[in-house]
């Protein structure tokens, strides 16, 4: 539903009044330490953000798989010249997992015939890229396979390679080929065909099966990520990375929960999943490629584990869980026991010899909401105090996080921590500022967003299309009262990160994308600049909030003292004078201030539609008064960094459109 806007716009109502300047004094010893990584996101298979989205695999439906609640389908895939199209269950399958395969029948006399496919919802071409691709065939065929990409308008053909058939009848082989394009393709509605000479196959027909093209992959692992989708993500600074989700790790069942050892090893023995978001999932974007992925952004992991609570309200009795914590602990020591040992030893095997780090696990997801009251009861009971005393039995420097918080009515047992995931107003996220000012217990925010417009509607009501700038300043406020208690915060998590533009289930992402496209929302804005500044200690200051919230801090590896800060809703929409001082920050020192200012409709937004970015940046350089205090004024709706030791760089400047 859209309301209109001038009744939106009312919503952000006036707050407090000021006269003169906020004095700001931020003290230089007697803060604390913070863990030095509070941004991230989370990611899961939801909006086609795994399939189709970060995982650079090209074709839609690759391997016909069937799971429990999808079966095999010809979904993305079209005859080329009147080929005969099926899907068969052969009794000598690909594998024991893909066990459908599509079988190509060529009717007498008709030359090059075949099958092609969509990709997900169109295939960005590029000149001068390399595709590799492969497939694998049964039958008997003698000649040569054309592999292409080609208009899906036009038909116009903008690369192809031949591929020497050595198909047999009796045995499935893979045929593997690179493949680059002479142009750039004007849009992104191509296709990708495989055709053959309907006079080779000499029983009419060939089966294929596990039908793949990549383009280049970030930093080119195989099996990788888009490159521009990674590429937004990377520039998110992000150092924490809580995986796999979210509802995709409870499954819809206790038979259909995301079992990480499904997703190893080569992609044909990798069985699908039941997506939890309404759609097959191929298995292909696994626990070692999610692994690697952090390893390239040098992101911490917050590993979640299925804890025996499915989305159906599947409860595990506490004498079965074992098995499961048995899991757990055998998916801990894959990540980072010694190649030595058991699961280690299937790690290095798959390339992998040295541990990854791994300090946070997290026990389920959400355990308060599916099957309530009996699924947060028996959590609570035995689930959580089982896996945490086994996991730290094993492994004492691991934080084990309960999938609920302290709000969610649990007094969490030490050494446990917490998780509490906040989808909301900007007017409850700038109302949650001090939520976390006297928890004890550690906490992760392992989901947030502004995803309601104000106006108290709930969790049913209206969400907003897309993040809006009131939104991403509402999320500020709240992450900066979480960067205030970053001794005990591990971070904050954006969740859920990205979403295909053709196919999603939830609106509200920092970045959406399309076979050739990505965009940055307001909150991608918001989110890259607070992160581009850690703090490695945080400051006593004046505290003095709204409709200014601040943080104060240093930053030890670069010497900067930081203030970051986000005003909401000031008196008239008038700016707000600062006056800030650091305790040792002498006179005529210099400092970098970023601000961020969205559009004069606060509910304006990054429409990827349009490409328009709404986030004005303005960046300058200050230098403190003879009282050793930077002076400035910030706009209403606005966020700022000041950094006494800024980072030289940051990559996206450059890159992205709008941004100034
Ligand atoms: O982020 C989307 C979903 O919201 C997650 O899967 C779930 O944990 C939450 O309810």
């Amino acid at each position: 539903m859209h309301l209109k806007l001038s009744v939106l716009a009312s919503t952000f109502a006036c707050a407090a009044s000021l006269a003169s300047a906020i004095d700001i004094s931020v003290k230089s010893t007697g803060g604390n330490a913070t863990n030095g990584h509070q941004y991230g996101f989370l990611h899961e298979d939801i909006n086609n953000s795994g399939d189709g989205g970060l995982y650079a695999e090209l074709i839609r439906n690759r391997a016909f798989q069937i799971s429990e609640r999808f079966p095999a389908t010809l979904d993305g895939w079209h005859s080329v010249k009147g080929a005969k199209l099926s899907l068969k269950n052969l009794s000598e399958p690909l594998s024991d997992v893909l066990v459908t395969s599509l079988n190509v029948a060529a009717p007498k006399g008709h030359g090059q015939v075949g099958f092609q496919n969509d990709g997900y919802w169109g295939i960005d071409v590029k000149a001068r890229k390399k595709y590799t691709g492969s497939f694998w065939v049964k039958g008997t065929y003698s000649g040569q396979f054309t592999a292409s990409l080609q208009s899906n308008i036009t038909g116009q053909t903008f690369g192809s390679v031949r591929v020497k058939s050595q198909s047999t009848p009796d045995k499935w082989t893979e045929h593997s080929f690179e493949l680059t394009s002479s142009r750039d393709a004007p849009n992104s509605n191509n296709t990708f065909a495989i055709t053959f000479d309907a006079s080779g196959a000499k029983e009419g027909s060939l089966d294929f099966n596990l039908i793949s093209l990549f383009p280049p992959t970030f930093k080119g692992r195989k099996n990788g990520m888009r490159v521009d989708i990674a590429e937004a993500l990377e520039q998110l600074h992000p150092t924490l990375f809580r995986i796999p989700g979210g509802n995709m790790l409870e499954g819809l069942t206790n038979r259909t929960w995301w079992d990480w050892k499904n997703t190893l090893g080569p992609l044909k023995d990798r069985p699908a999943f039941t997506g939890v978001w309404g759609y097959q999932q191929t298995n292909g974007l696994g626990l070692l490629e999610y692994l690697e992925f952090a390893e390239d952004l040098g992101m911490e992991i917050v590993l979640g584990v299925y804890d025996g609570l499915s989305l159906n309200g599947d409860i595990t009795p506490k004498d079965q869980l074992q098995f499961f914590i048995d899991d757990a602990l055998d998916q801990i020591e894959f990540i980072r026991g010694p190649a030595s040992s058991k699961w280690g030893s299937v790690r290095a095997s798959l390339g992998h010899p040295e541990p990854w780090k791994l300090e946070y696990v997290e026990i389920g997801n959400e355990d308060w909401l599916a099957g309530a009251p009996k699924g947060w009861d028996t959590f609570k009971e035995y689930r959580f105090p089982l896996f945490l005393e086994a996991i730290n039995k094993a492994y004492p420097d691991i934080q084990v996080i309960s999938s609920g918080s302290v709000y969610d009515g649990y007094d969490i047992p030490a050494p446990g921590a917490g998780d509490y995931h906040v989808y909301a107003e900007p007017d409850t996220l700038v109302a949650e500022f001090s939520k976390f000012d006297n928890v004890k217990q550690p906490h992760i925010i392992g989901e947030m967003a502004a995803i309601h417009p104000n106006g108290g509607s709930g969790w049913d009501g209206p969400q907003q299309p897309f993040p809006w700038w009131g939104g991403a300043v509402g999320e500020a406020v709240s992450l900066i009262g979480y960067e205030r208690n970053a001794d005990r915060i591990i971070g904050a998590a954006y969740a859920p990160i990205i979403r295909n533009m053709n196919r999603w289930q939830w609106a509200i992402t920092a970045i959406q994308f399309t076979a050739d496209k990505v965009t940055r929302s307001t909150s991608w804005y918001i989110w890259e600049l607070m992160a581009a500044h850690p703090l490695t200690e945080t400051l006593p200051a004046t505290s003095q909030f709204d409709p200014l919230y601040y943080v104060a801090g240093k930053n030890e590896k670069t010497g900067g003292h930081i203030f970051k800060a986000a005003v909401y809703n000031s008196t008239d929409g008038a700016e707000v004078p600062v006056k800030l001082s650091f305790e040792g920050v002498k006179q005529g020192t210099t400092a970098e201030l970023t601000i961020l200012t969205g559009p004069k409709d606060p509910y304006g937004s990054n429409d990827p539609f349009t490409g328009v970015n709404v986030v004005k940046t303005s960046k300058k350089t200050i230098r403190s008064d003879k009282t050793g205090s930077f002076q400035f004024s910030l706009p209403d709706l606005s966020i700022a960094v000041l950094d006494t030791s800024p980072p030289k760089s940051r990559r996206w400047n450059s890159a992205v459109k709008g941004s100034s």
